[in-house]
Formats: C-alpha cells, structure tokens, sequence
C-alpha cells in the first residue's frame, strides 16, 4: 500500500486553498506544500495577519492558523514543490475560452497543460497527479499522454478527484463533505493510487461517504452536479416571472414542492440569477462537450439553464428601470451587496456586474457597499466586460464602505448579495435618508417586505 507522505498542490486559489489548508489540518503526518505563480497571493496566504488571506471563508482563518508552517507551506518555487512531492494535486483554473476554437464555451485548459507539462519537466521519482480542477471528461488522457511521453521512465498515476465545496461555506463542506469522489484507471496501478488517495481522505472522511469511479465517471459527475445545481435555480426562477403575473407566492411554491421528497427543498430559492466562477463555465463546458459529439439536443437542453440565467439579470434590471418611470440617468441607485453570493469576497459572474453594466447603460448613478469586496475589484469585473471606457465605468460606479451612506439620497436601493447584516439595518433610518418615493429592489428575497411597506418603501420582490 502506497502511504502518501508529500503533497504538492499548483494553484493557491478558491479551492486549492481551503482544500489543502483541511487535508493539512486533519494529516499532521502529511507535509503540504500549496504553490502558485502569483507571488502576490502567496505572501498573501503566508501573512501573519489572517484577515489578510486571499480568500475570505468563514472558518478558514483557524484552519490556517492550526496547519500553517507545522505541515502546510505556501510558496512560489513550483519546480522544488513537485520534486519533493509523491502527489500533486493539480488545482489551477479552468476558464472558458475567450478565443479561438470552442471561444465562449469550452474550458480553457491551458493551464491545466501547462502544469502537466511542468511535472513532466520535473519529476525525477513516480508520481500520482490529482485533478482538482474541474475538467471536461476524458482530459485525464491528455494528461496522461504528456506525462508518459517523456521518456525519463517516471510512471505517473493520474486521478480525477473533483471539488465539491460551495463558497461561503467551504470549511464546512470540506470537514463534512456530501462525498468524496476519486477516480482512477480500473488497473492494478490505478486501484493502488486510488487507495493512496482514499487513505488520505478517510482521516476525517467515513469510508462510506468516499466514492471511487472510473475516471470519466469522475470527471462527468463534476460538470453533471454543477448543471444540475444550476438548472434548479433556473427552473425556479423561470417559474418566478410567472409567479409575478399570475399572483402565486415563488417562495409557497418552492416551499410546497420542495416538501416532495423526490424533489426536496434545498437550492429552490429565486433570485436576479446565479453566479460564481463555476456554474456557467461548467455548463458551457458540458454543451460544448455534448456538441462535439454530436449530440445537439442534449446542449441545446442545458444551453437553456444559461440562457434563462441570463434572462433573469436582465429582467430585473429592466424592472428597475421601469419602475423608476423609464428614466434613470443621472439617478442614484445604491447596491447592497456585489459579491456572487454571501460569505465569500468572489465576485467572478456575479449578477451584480450584469446589472450595473446594464443601468450604468442608461447613466445612472451605482453606489455599491459590499462587506467583503474592495472597490478596486468592482471596477475591474466592470471594465472586464468592455462595455465602455475605464474612466466612464470609474465616474458612474463608486463604492461606498458604510451602508448607510450608500443608502443616502438614493432614488432605489438593489439588494445583489444576501449578506445576512442587510437584514438588520436601521431600515427607518435609511428610508428617511433617501429620494421619494424610495424603491427597494429586493433581488435575494431577503429582507422583511411587510416591515418595509410598513416604513413607507415600495418594494419590488422576485416572484412575488
Ligand atoms: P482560482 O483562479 O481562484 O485559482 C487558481 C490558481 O491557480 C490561481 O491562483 C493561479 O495563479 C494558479 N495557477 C494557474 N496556473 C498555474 C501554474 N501553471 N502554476 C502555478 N499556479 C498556477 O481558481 P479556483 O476557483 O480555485 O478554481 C480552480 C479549479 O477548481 C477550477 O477548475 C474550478 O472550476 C474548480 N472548482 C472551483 C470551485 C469554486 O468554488 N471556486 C468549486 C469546485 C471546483
């Protein structure tokens, strides 16, 4: 039985992070070494004060705090890292292209090739590669055919162990994960690595919650959670629209379907959209997948769980505007809320970066107060999407650290991210301090509607 004594992981991000900073915590004997190109986030990740790490998950801080220098090393030196590693987690991200073949749809693997390419440089002693990253299935013979051809006799094991972690609660899913789930090649070799890593898990995972596949098993079940997660909240949003004309509640909806057991009543919340660096990648990724086999009415089923999405960020700004009597130039509007979801600082497709783009197009005013993100991240996912100049999108979005003096003379306030703080503002407060009438557009179905008709707001809610 192969024992795993040295672990490498490329890519410090939003998984390799938390990820590592657990199987260090729980596998005292195990050194970890987590490296990444981006010096930045490694000091980051190494600094002393914890409210300075990259990512921000609750949890997190202790976890570090517990490992961090005992067995968990945070470095640049890729090359050292894998040298001395017996399993090398690959962790880096996977973006849709943005050019060439497959642009705006297939996952870019440049950098999972480029990693490969790396440990084949490198390696002088066998290894078992891990992808960590999520990956179009049957990547794991790509990988396998660049580390196998170069000829300096290294054998290498390659499993595919997808992330199910959610942000905001990434501790917690890793403590007590649903599943584990490792693939491997169904040869001798293969079930050994897979064991190898099953041993490293089932230090605080119950063997019974430890799933091992074939490795295109593996890498499908990552991309087929991901569309299934994300067409449930596509469903219920499609349902909201029509909940909204036709006087149903969405949330007694959601709430007597999701008592059928068949259904059940998580992830059945309406909302402007989903977000998240993952949902829509990974279903791109899977329509891609299904197109290039031909297989047209298997993508254009799950192109729909996007365009939906796309939909409903656009229909509630749309709501906004018109609401606001068709005009909103030179208005205020402030945003509560810009990162993806709560209880994380990611910011990468949240609705919140749709819907500025879109009123900043009829000049309004956006004034954002999110509690985790800098204002220097809000200008940068709006100038991503190249609508206008940087100059333009710096005079017509600003952010604000108190709420507040966000709220302050607004003519609308936009709830984005369902920060539970949003709920016990001085709602009297803010009312009094804005433009009238004063609009709330409550985008996560957070706050207490009747208490804010109460106060005097007209409020907008999704589904209602
Ligand atoms: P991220 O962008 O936060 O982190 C990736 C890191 O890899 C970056 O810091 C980057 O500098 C580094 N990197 C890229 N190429 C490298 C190289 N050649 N050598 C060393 N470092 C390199 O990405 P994130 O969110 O951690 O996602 C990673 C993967 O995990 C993606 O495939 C994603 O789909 C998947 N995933 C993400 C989840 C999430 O909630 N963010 C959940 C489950 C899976």
């Amino acid at each position: 039985k192969t024992k795993v004594k040295n672990i490498c992981c490329i890519g410090a991000g939003y998984v390799g992070g938390p990820t590592m900073a657990v199987i260090a915590q729980k596998n005292p004997d195990i050194k970890v070494t987590v490296v990444d190109i981006n010096a930045e986030r490694i000091a980051a990740w190494n600094h002393n004060d914890l409210d300075q790490l990259p990512i921000y998950e609750p949890g997190l801080d202790d976890v570090v705090l517990e490992a961090r220098n005992r067995n968990l090393f945070f470095s640049t030196d890729v090359d050292a890292a894998i040298d001395a590693a017996d399993m090398i987690f690959i962790s880096v991200n996977t973006p849709t292209k943005t050019y060439g073949k497959g642009k705006g749809m297939a996952a870019d693997l440049k950098y999972i090739e480029l990693c490969a390419r790396q440990i084949a440089k490198v390696a002088k002693t066998d290894k078992i590669v891990v992808e960590k990253s999520t990956l179009p299935v049957r990547t794991a013979q790509t990988i396998k055919s660049i580390l196998q051809n170069t000829g300096n006799g290294v054998k290498f094991q390659i499993l595919s162990n997808p992330e199910f972690l959610a942000e905001g609660t990434a501790v917690q899913d890793l403590m007590a994960p649903d599943r584990v789930l490792i693939g491997g090649e169904q040869t001798e070799l293969g079930m050994k690595a897979i064991a190898a890593l099953v041993d490293v898990y089932s230090s605080w995972v119950p063997i019974e919650n430890i799933l091992t596949t074939n490795l295109w098993s593996s890498e499908l079940s990552k991309l087929t959670a991901n569309a299934f997660l994300a067409q449930r909240v596509s469903s219920i949003n499609a349902l909201s629209e029509l909940c909204e004309v036709t006087g149903a509640d969405v949330d007694e909806v959601a709430n007597a379907i999701g008592k059928d057991s068949r259904i059940g009543p998580k992830f059945l919340k309406s909302s402007v959209g989903f977000g998240g660096s993952c949902f829509q990648k990974d279903i791109l990724n899977l329509v891609y997948i299904a197109k290039s086999y031909g297989l047209n009415e298997v993508a254009d089923y799950w192109e729909q769980v996007i365009i939906m999405n796309d939909y409903q960020k656009h229909r509630f700004a749309a709501k906004i505007i018109q609401t606001l009597y068709n005009t909103i130039s030179g208005k205020k509007i402030a945003f509560l809320g810009w990162a993806f979801k709560k209880d994380t600082n990611d910011t990468r497709e949240s609705a919140a970066i749709y819907v500025a783009d879109q009123l900043i197009e009829e000049q309004a005013n956006i004034v954002v107060y999110d509690p985790k993100v800098t204002a220097q991240q809000m200008q940068s996912d709006l100038n991503y999407l190249n609508t206008r100049s940087e100059t333009e999108n710096e005079t017509f979005l600003t952010t604000i650290v108190d709420p507040y003096e966000t709220c302050k003379d607004a003519h609308a306030i936009a709830v984005l991210t369902e920060w539970d703080e949003f709920k016990a503002y001085d709602w009297q407060r803010i009312y009094e301090a804005m433009q009238k009438p004063a609009f709330v557009f409550d985008g996560r179905g957070v706050l207490d509607h009747e208490q804010l008709r109460t106060i005097g707001f007209q409020v907008y809610a999704i589904g209602k």
